[in-house]
């Protein structure tokens, strides 16, 4: 494509990024519709997050998408929050608007659409989510109202205490808390219909793994992981073994990407172009 003087820029910052698929995605969007625009991933750690955000407000960018581990610290450099943004407490995409930057969150959509696709039934269910960061906030938010039960277990539990006041506050549903430890996942997991990974583990430099065996995870359960990788990730494989309903994170990066589209450009994302593009791709490195 030609990029020119015109040519808009939108853009995708978090730490770590390089192996995103959302470039892939949106590019092939923005040429389906002949939108003359460029998505960039931009490395930025998090001591240079207000900077980033003022060079992109400053250079006029159309927008941008925020992943690990920005997805909260960045509503401090925002003008404004729409209120789905605000009630989850995180931001997962950014439009550059003549008064300032709008965050906006299409990760909640983007798990209720992956799920709704997969026919995955939540009424009465028991979801475990594993984290309490950005993407984890935004999907409690997303299954609350729909699950019988939410439980949410984290290794630091100073953030799930918050993600539990939080949100209890603003949706007045009960959610459980715990740590994320071996011993409580897996007792966690023999009431679990819906289990979903929503740490950043194995996309964070980090040598590690979820405490989960494949013993653990019973036939009955359905496992979403909202990490994607080169290959099926540890998670996957292991449910995959034991027989579980699994589910990867490309189909939620496809919704939370075709919504954070519409929203930059005010156009109907194109969706089976977005999903071929990342079809090309796999098994191709990613993270989210
Ligand atoms: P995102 O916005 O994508 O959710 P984040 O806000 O940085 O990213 O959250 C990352 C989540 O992954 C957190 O819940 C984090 O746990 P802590 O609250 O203890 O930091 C979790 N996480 C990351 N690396 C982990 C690891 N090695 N073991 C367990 N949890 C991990």
């Amino acid at each position: 494509m030609l990029i020119t003087g015109k040519t808009r820029v939108c853009a995708i910052i978090g730490e770590p990024v390089e192996h995103s698929l959302s470039p892939l995605m949106q590019n092939a969007a923005f040429q389906a519709l002949r939108i003359d625009c460029v998505y960039v991933p931009f490395r930025v750690p998090s001591s240079c997050l207000r900077d980033a955000v003022r060079g992109f407000r400053s250079q006029g960018v159309l927008g941008f998408n925020v992943t690990i581990p920005h997805k909260i610290k960045i509503i401090k450099y925002l003008a404004e929050l729409h209120p789905l943004a605000r009630n989850i407490g995180a931001v997962n995409t950014v439009l550059n608007t003549k008064t300032g930057l709008v965050g906006y969150n299409t990760d909640a959509m983007g798990v209720i659409e992956a799920l709704r696709r997969k026919r995955v039934r939540l009424n009465d269910s028991t979801v475990t989510i594993l984290g309490a960061g950005g993407a984890a906030r935004a999907i409690v938010y997303a299954l609350v109202e729909t699950a019988h039960r939410i439980v949410v277990l984290n290794r630091t539990r100073r953030k799930a205490r918050k993600l539990k006041r939080d949100l209890e506050r603003r949706l007045g549903r009960q959610i459980e808390i715990g740590d994320l430890t071996r011993k409580s996942l897996a007792e966690a997991l023999r009431a679990t219909d819906l289990l979903i990974n929503a740490t950043s583990i194995g996309m964070n430099g980090e040598d590690s793994s979820l405490p989960i065996s494949q013993a653990d995870l019973q036939q009955h359960l359905t496992v979403l992981d909202i990490a994607y990788g080169r290959s099926e990730t540890e998670l996957l494989r292991k449910a995959r073994r034991s027989g579980c309903r699994t589910i990867g994170g490309i189909e939620m990066l496809l919704h939370q990407g075709a919504a954070a589209f519409e929203i930059w450009t005010g156009m109907k994302a194109p969706l089976t172009t977005m999903r071929n593009a990342l079809a090309c791709a796999k098994p191709g490195g990613g993270s989210r």
